[in-house]
């Protein structure tokens, strides 16, 4: 029997992402706060993009990994937080419901293809520290490209299935979305329809995806951190172990909020720690990643110094150019 026993059958067209309040008033302090967000995950990653694929020095897979991993994210903070700000901006929370399931559509491809490509990463660090000696024959241009196309195609996949059976549900319980984006949860709780087998297939891929690629993580992590251990220089061990601990950090914190939103059964978890772990990898990952991963490597630094330089020469030539008009 429908959910929609006994209610009016009144079919909903839209639906309010009820955000971070409760009334439609703008929130001028928290736009401020996520413009903010926006601006810098915007600028660190395409940064790392340009810089993959511009300098010559960073044409290695660790570094198309590291570009493809911005780009990424690039796309990813994009299919939420404009909307988000300009709804803030403007209190207008309205969204259609083909807008809402396209956004977790994108949403989703993009945040599985992150988790696979975070495992990715990985297993690329691993082969190089655990088999320095085998890793140009093990993980080369080609390899890597299969691995990145892998990526995309199972994410599409993952999330193909369970988006064609979002869009025939119907929804007419209620309008409201107490979230700050389209997800999955919230919504599916919205609808009138018999929602017990998507449900189960979301669970599925969900689990699939996460814990594949959180294992796969792990495990590469723990042979790094074992045979770093076996370093016999001090001063060898602590860079490599501050460099790991910092991967580590963001990459826990990544999987297990992930595997907590849509894994672990949610019907008992508070809609606020929903929402906080949700920020956890939408806003802090996106951001954080950059910093962790690239600003702080030497060949980065080089790169992004040569850029500075070639920059500013170009800026004097511009002015010189301009003055002999
Ligand atoms: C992504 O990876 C592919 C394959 O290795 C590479 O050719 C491409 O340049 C990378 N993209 C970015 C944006 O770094």
């Amino acid at each position: 029997m429908g959910k929609a026993e006994g209610r009016n059958q009144t079919l909903i067209m839209e639906f309010i992402l009820l955000g971070f309040g409760n009334g439609p008033e703008p929130q001028p302090l928290l736009f401020l706060l996520f413009l903010v967000i926006y601006v810098v995950t915007m600028t660190g990653n395409s940064l790392i993009v340009g810089l993959v694929a511009a300098d010559q020095h960073l044409h290695t897979p660790m570094y198309y990994l590291l570009g493809n991993l911005s780009f990424l994210e690039i796309g990813y903070s994009s299919t939420y937080l404009p909307r988000l700000l300009a709804s803030l901006l403007t209190g207008d929370r309205a969204i259609s419901i083909k807008g809402c399931i396209v956004q977790l559509y994108f949403f989703g491809i993009l945040i599985t293809a992150e988790s696979l490509l975070l495992s990715a990463m990985s297993y690329d660090r691993y082969l190089a520290i655990c088999h320095p000696l085998r890793y140009a024959a093990l993980m080369n241009g080609r390899v890597c490209c299969q691995l990145v196309v892998g990526c995309w195609i199972c994410s599409f996949l993952l999330c193909s299935v369970v988006n064609i059976s979002l869009f025939q549900l119907t929804f007419c319980d209620s309008k409201e979305i107490d979230h700050f984006f389209c997800d999955f949860t919230p919504l599916i709780k919205l609808s009138c329809g018999d929602t017990q087998t998507l449900e189960l297939v979301t669970f599925v891929s969900a689990a699939t995806g996460t814990f594949v690629s959180s294992l796969l993580t792990l495990t590469s992590y723990v042979c790094i951190i074992t045979t770093i251990l076996r370093i016999p220089s001090t001063t060898g061990r602590k860079k490599a172990f501050s460099t790991c601990s910092s991967h580590l950090i963001v990459l826990t914190v990544f999987y297990v909020t992930l595997i907590t939103v849509y894994v672990v059964p949610t019907a008992n978890t508070p809609k606020v720690l929903h929402k906080i772990f949700s920020v956890f990898y939408t806003v802090l990952t996106p951001m954080l990643n950059p910093v962790i991963y690239c600003l702080r490597n030497k060949d980065v630094k080089e790169s992004l110094r040569k850029a500075l330089l070639k920059l500013i020469a170009f800026s004097n030539s511009l002015r010189g150019f301009k003055d002999s008009l």
